[in-house]
Protein backbone atom coordinates (compact mmCIF):
# COMPACT_ATOMS: atom_id res chain seq x y z
CA UNK A 1 0.00 0.00 0.00
CA UNK A 2 1.45 3.15 -0.93
CA UNK A 3 -0.39 5.35 1.49
CA UNK A 4 1.26 5.94 4.83
CA UNK A 5 4.37 3.99 3.56
CA UNK A 6 7.74 5.37 4.23
CA UNK A 7 9.65 5.27 1.35
CA UNK A 8 13.93 6.11 1.77
CA UNK A 9 16.25 5.93 -0.78
CA UNK A 10 17.84 2.64 0.20
CA UNK A 11 13.70 1.33 -0.40
CA UNK A 12 13.80 2.94 -3.76
CA UNK A 13 16.34 0.37 -4.44
CA UNK A 14 15.49 -2.58 -3.20
CA UNK A 15 13.51 -4.30 -6.09
CA UNK A 16 10.47 -5.19 -3.86
CA UNK A 17 9.85 -1.94 -2.88
CA UNK A 18 10.68 0.06 -5.72
CA UNK A 19 7.20 0.06 -7.39
CA UNK A 20 5.43 1.34 -4.48
CA UNK A 21 7.94 4.21 -3.58
CA UNK A 22 7.71 5.23 -7.47
CA UNK A 23 3.95 5.39 -7.01
CA UNK A 24 4.11 7.31 -3.43
CA UNK A 25 6.70 9.29 -5.33
CA UNK A 26 4.64 10.32 -7.89
CA UNK A 27 1.59 11.58 -6.50
CA UNK A 28 4.19 13.55 -4.23
CA UNK A 29 5.42 15.32 -7.27
CA UNK A 30 2.03 15.82 -8.90
CA UNK A 31 0.47 19.31 -9.32
CA UNK A 32 -2.34 18.04 -8.62
CA UNK A 33 -3.81 17.82 -5.09
CA UNK A 34 -4.80 14.09 -3.52
CA UNK A 35 -5.89 12.82 -0.35
CA UNK A 36 -6.48 9.25 0.81
CA UNK A 37 -8.38 8.14 3.42
CA UNK A 38 -9.03 4.81 4.96
CA UNK A 39 -13.18 3.82 5.18
CA UNK A 40 -13.49 5.49 8.42
CA UNK A 41 -12.26 9.04 6.67
CA UNK A 42 -9.33 8.77 8.89
CA UNK A 43 -6.25 10.65 6.48
CA UNK A 44 -3.60 8.16 5.40
CA UNK A 45 -2.02 10.17 2.93
CA UNK A 46 -2.19 13.54 1.38
CA UNK A 47 0.45 14.63 -0.94
CA UNK A 48 2.67 18.37 -0.89
CA UNK A 49 0.28 20.25 -3.35
CA UNK A 50 -2.84 19.14 -1.49
CA UNK A 51 -1.18 20.43 1.61
CA UNK A 52 -0.42 23.86 0.06
CA UNK A 53 -3.78 24.15 -1.24
CA UNK A 54 -5.66 23.90 1.98
CA UNK A 55 -3.04 25.39 4.42
CA UNK A 56 -2.73 21.80 5.97
CA UNK A 57 0.42 20.54 7.88
CA UNK A 58 0.95 16.89 6.03
CA UNK A 59 2.17 15.45 9.44
CA UNK A 60 -0.52 16.97 11.57
CA UNK A 61 -3.36 15.35 9.14
CA UNK A 62 -2.20 12.18 8.89
CA UNK A 63 -3.63 11.33 12.44
CA UNK A 64 -6.71 13.46 11.80
CA UNK A 65 -10.17 12.58 10.12
CA UNK A 66 -11.34 14.63 6.71
CA UNK A 67 -14.16 15.81 8.68
CA UNK A 68 -11.95 17.84 10.80
CA UNK A 69 -10.88 20.07 8.19
CA UNK A 70 -13.76 19.83 5.89
CA UNK A 71 -16.97 19.00 7.58
CA UNK A 72 -19.77 16.93 6.51
CA UNK A 73 -16.88 16.12 3.58
CA UNK A 74 -18.85 14.44 0.90
CA UNK A 75 -16.03 11.92 0.46
CA UNK A 76 -18.21 9.88 3.30
CA UNK A 77 -21.55 10.13 1.07
CA UNK A 78 -18.86 8.37 -1.83
CA UNK A 79 -17.73 5.56 0.05
CA UNK A 80 -20.66 4.70 1.64
CA UNK A 81 -22.33 4.82 -2.16
CA UNK A 82 -19.80 3.30 -4.46
CA UNK A 83 -20.53 6.45 -6.77
CA UNK A 84 -17.67 8.61 -7.29
CA UNK A 85 -18.18 12.32 -7.40
CA UNK A 86 -16.48 13.45 -10.93
CA UNK A 87 -15.28 17.16 -12.05
CA UNK A 88 -17.33 18.81 -9.49
CA UNK A 89 -16.26 22.69 -10.46
CA UNK A 90 -15.75 24.91 -7.41
CA UNK A 91 -13.91 28.71 -6.43
CA UNK A 92 -11.48 28.04 -4.98
CA UNK A 93 -9.19 31.00 -3.67
CA UNK A 94 -10.66 33.22 -6.67
CA UNK A 95 -9.57 30.68 -9.03
CA UNK A 96 -12.40 27.94 -10.79
CA UNK A 97 -11.08 24.27 -9.72
CA UNK A 98 -12.43 21.05 -9.92
CA UNK A 99 -12.70 18.13 -7.71
CA UNK A 100 -13.08 14.05 -8.30
CA UNK A 101 -13.73 12.03 -5.36
CA UNK A 102 -13.82 8.26 -5.55
CA UNK A 103 -14.67 5.49 -3.64
CA UNK A 104 -11.21 2.90 -3.14
CA UNK A 105 -12.25 -0.62 -3.23
CA UNK A 106 -10.31 -4.05 -2.88
CA UNK A 107 -11.91 -7.28 -3.71
CA UNK A 108 -15.70 -5.79 -3.61
CA UNK A 109 -15.38 -3.66 -0.19
CA UNK A 110 -14.33 0.08 0.11
CA UNK A 111 -11.22 0.30 1.77
CA UNK A 112 -11.24 3.66 1.45
CA UNK A 113 -11.63 7.38 0.03
CA UNK A 114 -9.64 9.42 -3.21
CA UNK A 115 -9.96 12.93 -3.28
CA UNK A 116 -8.15 15.06 -6.28
CA UNK A 117 -8.24 18.32 -6.79
CA UNK A 118 -7.22 20.13 -10.27
CA UNK A 119 -6.94 23.52 -10.95
CA UNK A 120 -9.09 24.21 -14.66
CA UNK A 121 -5.57 25.89 -15.68
CA UNK A 122 -2.51 24.55 -14.76
CA UNK A 123 -1.22 28.52 -14.16
CA UNK A 124 -3.55 29.28 -12.04
CA UNK A 125 -1.45 26.70 -9.38
CA UNK A 126 1.41 28.52 -10.06
CA UNK A 127 0.17 31.83 -9.49
CA UNK A 128 -0.86 30.48 -6.18
CA UNK A 129 2.19 29.07 -5.33
CA UNK A 130 4.25 32.21 -6.17
CA UNK A 131 1.24 33.51 -3.66
CA UNK A 132 1.91 31.18 -1.14
CA UNK A 133 5.70 32.04 -0.57
CA UNK A 134 4.46 35.44 -0.51
CA UNK A 135 2.18 34.24 2.59
CA UNK A 136 5.10 32.74 4.35
CA UNK A 137 7.28 36.21 3.87
CA UNK A 138 4.70 37.79 5.47
CA UNK A 139 3.72 35.97 8.31
CA UNK A 140 7.41 36.07 9.21
CA UNK A 141 6.91 40.32 8.77
CA UNK A 142 4.40 40.24 11.05
CA UNK A 143 5.14 38.19 13.43
CA UNK A 144 8.07 40.61 13.81
CA UNK A 145 5.99 43.49 14.04
CA UNK A 146 3.98 41.52 16.36
CA UNK A 147 1.14 43.03 15.96
CA UNK A 148 -1.80 42.11 13.45
CA UNK A 149 -2.79 42.94 9.77
CA UNK A 150 -4.57 46.30 9.53
CA UNK A 151 -8.29 46.41 9.12
CA UNK A 152 -10.73 48.62 8.40
CA UNK A 153 -13.02 50.78 10.96
CA UNK A 154 -15.87 52.13 9.21
CA UNK A 155 -18.48 50.94 7.51
CA UNK A 156 -21.19 52.99 5.82
CA UNK A 157 -23.64 52.51 8.39
CA UNK A 158 -20.97 54.97 9.77
CA UNK A 159 -21.57 57.91 6.98
CA UNK A 160 -24.55 59.23 8.63
CA UNK A 161 -27.31 61.38 6.56
CA UNK A 162 -30.78 60.62 5.24
CA UNK A 163 -31.09 62.79 2.19
CA UNK A 164 -31.86 61.42 -1.18
CA UNK A 165 -28.11 62.32 -2.45
CA UNK A 166 -26.48 60.36 0.53
CA UNK A 167 -28.59 57.59 0.30
CA UNK A 168 -27.99 57.17 -3.56
CA UNK A 169 -24.50 57.56 -2.55
CA UNK A 170 -24.77 54.74 0.13
CA UNK A 171 -26.62 52.21 -2.32
CA UNK A 172 -24.11 52.48 -5.11
CA UNK A 173 -21.39 52.48 -2.68
CA UNK A 174 -22.63 49.19 -1.73
CA UNK A 175 -23.06 47.78 -5.41
CA UNK A 176 -19.25 48.85 -6.27
CA UNK A 177 -17.76 47.01 -2.77
CA UNK A 178 -19.61 43.55 -4.43
CA UNK A 179 -16.47 43.51 -7.44
CA UNK A 180 -12.90 43.58 -7.38
CA UNK A 181 -12.82 46.00 -9.55
CA UNK A 182 -11.06 49.48 -8.86
CA UNK A 183 -13.06 52.49 -7.09
CA UNK A 184 -12.40 56.19 -7.57
CA UNK A 185 -13.96 58.40 -4.59
CA UNK A 186 -13.82 61.84 -5.40
CA UNK A 187 -14.93 64.63 -2.76
CA UNK A 188 -13.49 68.00 -1.45
CA UNK A 189 -11.47 68.31 1.62
CA UNK A 190 -13.08 66.82 4.92
CA UNK A 191 -16.02 65.37 2.62
CA UNK A 192 -15.22 61.80 4.52
CA UNK A 193 -13.14 60.12 1.19
CA UNK A 194 -11.14 57.90 4.04
CA UNK A 195 -14.20 57.08 5.41
CA UNK A 196 -16.01 55.59 2.44
CA UNK A 197 -13.11 53.68 1.81
CA UNK A 198 -12.91 51.89 4.80
CA UNK A 199 -16.62 51.37 4.30
CA UNK A 200 -16.07 49.96 1.01
CA UNK A 201 -13.76 47.62 2.15
CA UNK A 202 -16.00 46.39 5.18
CA UNK A 203 -18.93 46.07 2.66
CA UNK A 204 -17.12 43.48 -0.04
CA UNK A 205 -15.78 39.99 0.64
CA UNK A 206 -12.39 40.99 1.37
CA UNK A 207 -13.48 42.37 4.56
CA UNK A 208 -11.90 40.00 6.76
CA UNK A 209 -8.69 40.84 4.78
CA UNK A 210 -6.30 43.45 5.38
CA UNK A 211 -6.96 46.70 4.23
CA UNK A 212 -3.96 49.28 3.54
CA UNK A 213 -3.51 52.67 3.30
CA UNK A 214 -0.97 54.49 1.51
CA UNK A 215 -0.90 58.96 1.72
CA UNK A 216 0.96 59.60 -1.43
CA UNK A 217 0.90 62.91 -0.38
CA UNK A 218 2.74 62.48 3.13
CA UNK A 219 5.19 59.36 1.87
CA UNK A 220 8.85 61.87 0.73
CA UNK A 221 9.09 60.90 -2.99
CA UNK A 222 12.31 58.76 -3.00
CA UNK A 223 10.70 56.46 0.25
CA UNK A 224 7.82 56.19 -1.86
CA UNK A 225 9.14 53.31 -4.30
CA UNK A 226 10.30 51.33 -1.07
CA UNK A 227 6.89 51.84 0.78
CA UNK A 228 4.58 50.54 -1.94
CA UNK A 229 6.26 47.53 -3.35
CA UNK A 230 9.08 46.74 -0.51
CA UNK A 231 12.64 45.85 -0.93
CA UNK A 232 15.12 43.07 -0.57
CA UNK A 233 17.92 42.95 2.46
CA UNK A 234 20.92 44.97 1.47
CA UNK A 235 19.26 46.88 -1.24
CA UNK A 236 21.09 49.90 -0.15
CA UNK A 237 22.40 51.41 2.98
CA UNK A 238 20.19 52.04 6.00
CA UNK A 239 17.91 48.95 4.57
CA UNK A 240 16.29 47.10 7.32
CA UNK A 241 17.91 43.56 7.11
CA UNK A 242 14.96 40.72 6.24
CA UNK A 243 13.88 43.56 3.70
CA UNK A 244 10.75 45.00 3.62
CA UNK A 245 7.35 43.90 2.60
CA UNK A 246 5.38 46.49 0.30
CA UNK A 247 1.89 47.78 1.09
CA UNK A 248 1.20 46.01 -2.26
CA UNK A 249 2.21 43.04 -1.01
CA UNK A 250 0.71 43.16 2.52
CA UNK A 251 -2.49 44.00 0.49
CA UNK A 252 -2.57 40.65 -0.72
CA UNK A 253 -6.21 39.52 -0.81
CA UNK A 254 -7.54 42.40 0.78
CA UNK A 255 -7.60 46.67 -0.14
CA UNK A 256 -4.80 48.68 -1.09
CA UNK A 257 -6.16 51.95 -0.50
CA UNK A 258 -4.43 55.05 -2.33
CA UNK A 259 -5.15 58.10 -0.60
CA UNK A 260 -4.36 61.59 -2.27
CA UNK A 261 -3.63 59.70 -5.73
CA UNK A 262 -3.72 63.19 -7.56
CA UNK A 263 -0.27 63.66 -5.79
CA UNK A 264 1.25 60.44 -6.50
CA UNK A 265 4.78 61.58 -9.12
CA UNK A 266 4.51 60.52 -12.64
CA UNK A 267 7.48 57.71 -12.11
CA UNK A 268 5.43 55.89 -9.47
CA UNK A 269 2.31 56.49 -11.67
CA UNK A 270 4.19 54.60 -14.28
CA UNK A 271 4.95 51.95 -11.94
CA UNK A 272 1.61 51.67 -10.54
CA UNK A 273 -0.08 50.70 -14.34
CA UNK A 274 2.11 48.51 -14.31
CA UNK A 275 0.97 46.83 -11.04
CA UNK A 276 -2.50 47.09 -12.09
CA UNK A 277 -2.08 45.44 -15.75
CA UNK A 278 -0.79 42.01 -14.19
CA UNK A 279 -0.53 41.99 -10.78
CA UNK A 280 3.05 41.70 -10.64
CA UNK A 281 5.09 43.52 -8.22
CA UNK A 282 8.59 44.75 -9.02
CA UNK A 283 10.64 44.83 -5.58
CA UNK A 284 13.76 46.88 -5.48
CA UNK A 285 17.01 45.28 -5.37
CA UNK A 286 15.67 41.72 -7.07
CA UNK A 287 14.49 40.65 -10.25
CA UNK A 288 11.72 38.48 -9.11
CA UNK A 289 8.64 38.85 -9.55
CA UNK A 290 5.77 39.23 -6.42
CA UNK A 291 2.24 38.97 -6.87
CA UNK A 292 -0.68 40.16 -4.86
CA UNK A 293 -4.20 40.22 -5.17
CA UNK A 294 -5.52 43.15 -3.82
CA UNK A 295 -8.55 45.52 -4.45
CA UNK A 296 -7.78 49.16 -5.22
CA UNK A 297 -9.69 51.99 -3.67
CA UNK A 298 -8.08 55.18 -4.82
CA UNK A 299 -8.93 58.76 -3.83
CA UNK A 300 -8.40 62.16 -4.39
CA UNK A 301 -10.16 65.45 -4.32
CA UNK A 302 -8.14 66.88 -7.44
CA UNK A 303 -10.14 67.34 -10.78
CA UNK A 304 -8.03 64.14 -12.22
CA UNK A 305 -9.24 65.33 -15.79
CA UNK A 306 -7.59 68.22 -15.33
CA UNK A 307 -4.92 67.05 -14.04
CA UNK A 308 -4.27 64.78 -17.37
CA UNK A 309 -4.87 68.01 -19.32
CA UNK A 310 -1.88 69.23 -17.56
CA UNK A 311 0.45 66.81 -17.91
CA UNK A 312 0.99 65.78 -14.28
CA UNK A 313 -0.91 62.67 -13.99
CA UNK A 314 -1.01 59.48 -16.66
CA UNK A 315 -3.90 59.82 -19.37
CA UNK A 316 -3.56 55.47 -19.30
CA UNK A 317 -3.32 55.40 -15.21
CA UNK A 318 -6.44 57.89 -15.47
CA UNK A 319 -8.77 55.62 -17.33
CA UNK A 320 -7.34 52.08 -15.81
CA UNK A 321 -8.85 54.13 -12.46
CA UNK A 322 -11.70 56.07 -13.92
CA UNK A 323 -14.38 53.30 -13.63
CA UNK A 324 -16.16 53.18 -10.70
CA UNK A 325 -16.11 56.57 -9.90
CA UNK A 326 -17.87 57.22 -6.33
CA UNK A 327 -17.94 60.84 -5.80
CA UNK A 328 -19.09 62.10 -2.05
CA UNK A 329 -21.51 64.84 -1.88
CA UNK A 330 -20.06 67.92 -0.56
CA UNK A 331 -21.85 68.83 2.87
CA UNK A 332 -23.49 71.71 1.11
CA UNK A 333 -25.22 70.11 -1.16
CA UNK A 334 -27.11 67.77 1.39
CA UNK A 335 -28.42 70.51 3.86
CA UNK A 336 -30.96 68.91 5.28
CA UNK A 337 -28.46 66.20 6.65
CA UNK A 338 -27.00 68.52 8.53
CA UNK A 339 -28.71 68.38 11.81
CA UNK A 340 -28.39 64.53 12.27
CA UNK A 341 -24.90 65.00 11.57
CA UNK A 342 -24.34 67.61 14.12
CA UNK A 343 -25.89 65.89 16.44
CA UNK A 344 -23.82 63.02 16.00
CA UNK A 345 -20.41 64.58 15.34
CA UNK A 346 -21.28 65.81 18.95
CA UNK A 347 -22.51 62.25 20.71
CA UNK A 348 -19.68 60.79 19.13
CA UNK A 349 -17.04 63.45 20.05
CA UNK A 350 -14.88 61.87 23.22
CA UNK A 351 -13.09 64.71 24.67
CA UNK A 352 -16.07 67.16 25.82
CA UNK A 353 -15.92 69.64 28.86
CA UNK A 354 -19.38 67.85 29.99
CA UNK A 355 -21.29 64.94 29.49
CA UNK A 356 -24.22 66.85 29.20
CA UNK A 357 -26.48 66.63 26.37
CA UNK A 358 -26.25 69.56 23.79
CA UNK A 359 -28.86 71.17 21.56
CA UNK A 360 -28.69 73.83 19.22
CA UNK A 361 -30.83 77.15 19.48
CA UNK A 362 -33.09 77.33 15.89
CA UNK A 363 -30.93 80.06 14.98
CA UNK A 364 -28.04 77.91 14.98
CA UNK A 365 -29.77 75.18 12.77
CA UNK A 366 -30.49 77.76 9.88
CA UNK A 367 -27.32 79.23 10.21
CA UNK A 368 -25.34 75.42 10.18
CA UNK A 369 -27.79 74.61 7.40
CA UNK A 370 -26.76 77.77 5.16
CA UNK A 371 -23.27 77.81 5.77
CA UNK A 372 -21.52 76.99 2.50
CA UNK A 373 -19.07 74.28 4.41
CA UNK A 374 -15.94 74.26 2.25
CA UNK A 375 -14.49 71.91 4.79
CA UNK A 376 -16.71 69.94 4.45
CA UNK A 377 -17.57 67.62 7.74
CA UNK A 378 -14.28 68.40 8.89
CA UNK A 379 -15.04 71.77 9.21
CA UNK A 380 -18.47 71.10 10.98
CA UNK A 381 -16.66 68.72 13.38
CA UNK A 382 -14.22 71.72 14.00
CA UNK A 383 -16.91 74.51 14.61
CA UNK A 384 -18.54 71.80 17.13
CA UNK A 385 -15.60 72.00 19.03
CA UNK A 386 -15.37 75.02 18.97
CA UNK A 387 -18.49 75.53 20.28
CA UNK A 388 -18.85 72.91 22.80
CA UNK A 389 -16.04 74.12 24.49
CA UNK A 390 -17.72 77.74 24.46
CA UNK A 391 -20.19 77.16 26.23
CA UNK A 392 -21.12 78.95 30.04
CA UNK A 393 -21.19 76.54 33.23
CA UNK A 394 -24.52 74.85 33.13
CA UNK A 395 -25.67 75.77 29.34
CA UNK A 396 -26.41 73.44 27.09
CA UNK A 397 -27.76 74.70 24.15
CA UNK A 398 -25.44 76.22 21.95
CA UNK A 399 -26.30 79.84 20.57
CA UNK A 400 -25.02 81.56 17.58
CA UNK A 401 -22.54 83.85 20.01
CA UNK A 402 -20.65 80.03 20.34
CA UNK A 403 -19.74 79.92 16.96
CA UNK A 404 -16.34 80.32 15.59
CA UNK A 405 -15.76 84.26 15.04
CA UNK A 406 -15.29 83.99 11.54
CA UNK A 407 -18.57 81.96 10.99
CA UNK A 408 -20.32 85.07 12.57
CA UNK A 409 -18.90 87.32 10.53
CA UNK A 410 -20.51 85.32 7.33
CA UNK A 411 -23.96 85.43 9.23
CA UNK A 412 -25.20 88.90 7.88
CA UNK A 413 -24.31 87.66 4.49
CA UNK A 414 -26.27 84.43 5.08
CA UNK A 415 -28.94 85.83 6.67
CA UNK A 416 -29.85 87.45 4.02
CA UNK A 417 -29.53 84.38 1.69
CA UNK A 418 -31.58 82.67 4.15
CA UNK A 419 -34.72 84.89 4.58
CA UNK A 420 -35.67 85.10 1.01
CA UNK A 421 -34.53 81.46 0.31
CA UNK A 422 -36.76 78.61 -0.46
CA UNK A 423 -36.63 75.57 1.41
CA UNK A 424 -34.00 73.05 1.36
CA UNK A 425 -35.90 70.67 -0.39
CA UNK A 426 -37.28 72.93 -2.70
CA UNK A 427 -33.56 74.25 -3.56
CA UNK A 428 -32.44 70.76 -4.21
CA UNK A 429 -35.73 70.40 -6.30
CA UNK A 430 -35.02 73.18 -8.48
CA UNK A 431 -30.80 72.46 -8.64
CA UNK A 432 -31.78 69.27 -10.23
CA UNK A 433 -34.08 70.10 -12.36
CA UNK A 434 -32.04 72.61 -13.59
CA UNK A 435 -28.92 70.38 -14.26
CA UNK A 436 -31.72 67.45 -15.86
CA UNK A 437 -32.52 70.41 -18.13
CA UNK A 438 -28.40 71.27 -19.45
CA UNK A 439 -28.26 67.54 -19.82
CA UNK A 440 -31.04 67.00 -21.61
CA UNK A 441 -30.10 70.24 -24.20
CA UNK A 442 -26.58 69.10 -24.16
CA UNK A 443 -27.41 65.75 -25.44
CA UNK A 444 -29.55 66.77 -27.78
CA UNK A 445 -27.17 69.73 -29.18
CA UNK A 446 -29.50 71.96 -27.73
CA UNK A 447 -32.77 71.31 -29.90
CA UNK A 448 -35.33 71.91 -27.55
CA UNK A 449 -38.20 69.95 -28.78
CA UNK A 450 -35.72 66.57 -28.60
CA UNK A 451 -35.00 67.58 -24.84
CA UNK A 452 -38.41 68.17 -24.02
CA UNK A 453 -39.23 64.36 -25.48
CA UNK A 454 -35.95 62.86 -23.55
CA UNK A 455 -37.42 64.90 -20.14
CA UNK A 456 -41.03 63.80 -20.96
CA UNK A 457 -42.79 67.13 -20.66
CA UNK A 458 -44.23 69.30 -23.46
CA UNK A 459 -42.36 72.19 -25.44
CA UNK A 460 -43.94 74.74 -23.88
CA UNK A 461 -43.17 73.36 -20.76
CA UNK A 462 -39.27 73.60 -21.89
CA UNK A 463 -39.57 76.97 -22.87
CA UNK A 464 -41.07 77.98 -19.62
CA UNK A 465 -38.29 76.08 -17.41
CA UNK A 466 -35.78 77.75 -19.16
CA UNK A 467 -37.00 80.84 -18.89
CA UNK A 468 -37.01 80.40 -14.78
CA UNK A 469 -33.54 79.33 -14.78
CA UNK A 470 -32.21 81.71 -17.13
CA UNK A 471 -31.37 79.47 -20.12
CA UNK A 472 -33.17 80.80 -22.69
CA UNK A 473 -30.97 83.81 -24.63
CA UNK A 474 -33.48 86.28 -25.69
N1 LIG B 1 -20.78 60.82 6.58
C1 LIG B 1 -20.05 60.99 7.68
N2 LIG B 1 -20.60 60.78 8.87
C2 LIG B 1 -19.89 61.01 9.98
N3 LIG B 1 -18.65 61.46 10.03
C3 LIG B 1 -18.04 61.67 8.88
C4 LIG B 1 -18.70 61.44 7.63
N4 LIG B 1 -17.86 61.74 6.64
C5 LIG B 1 -16.73 62.16 7.22
N5 LIG B 1 -16.82 62.12 8.56
C6 LIG B 1 -15.78 62.58 9.50
O1 LIG B 1 -15.23 63.77 8.94
C7 LIG B 1 -13.83 63.84 9.06
C8 LIG B 1 -13.19 63.96 7.70
O2 LIG B 1 -13.30 62.75 7.00
P1 LIG B 1 -12.12 62.16 6.11
O3 LIG B 1 -10.81 62.29 6.78
O4 LIG B 1 -12.54 60.83 5.65
O5 LIG B 1 -12.20 63.22 4.91
P2 LIG B 1 -11.33 63.33 3.58
O6 LIG B 1 -12.29 63.49 2.47
O7 LIG B 1 -10.39 62.20 3.50
O8 LIG B 1 -10.58 64.69 3.79
P3 LIG B 1 -9.18 65.23 3.13
O9 LIG B 1 -9.45 65.53 1.69
O10 LIG B 1 -8.90 66.47 3.89
O11 LIG B 1 -8.20 64.15 3.32
C9 LIG B 1 -13.45 62.59 9.83
O12 LIG B 1 -13.34 62.95 11.18
C10 LIG B 1 -14.61 61.63 9.60
O13 LIG B 1 -14.73 60.74 10.66
MG1 LIG C 1 -8.33 62.15 3.50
Amino acid sequence: MMAGSVCRDADVLRLEKYEDCLHKLILDLAHVGVLITDRKGDIKYLNPTFAMMFDMDIKTAISKNINDYFPHSKLMRVMETGIPDKAVEFSFKGQSALVNRYPITHQGVTAGGFIEVYFRDIRDLQKLMRKMTNLQKKVIYYKRKSQGLPGASYTFDDIIGQSTVIRKFKKLGMQFARSSIPVLVLGESGAGKELVAHAIHSAGSRSDEPFVRVNCAAIPKDLLESELFGYEEGTFTGAKTGGRVGKFELADKGTIFLDEIGELPLDMQAKLLRVLENGEIQKIGTSDVVYSDFRLIAATNKDLAASVAKGTFREDLYHRLHILVLAIPPLRDRPEDIPLLAQHLLDTTRDKPSNLEITFASEVKQLLQAYPWPGNIRELRNVLTFAVFSLDEGQTEIRLRNLPPYMLENQVMMVTRLKPALSPLNQAREKSEKEALLAALEQTAQNKAQAAKLLGISRNEIYRKMRRYGLLSR
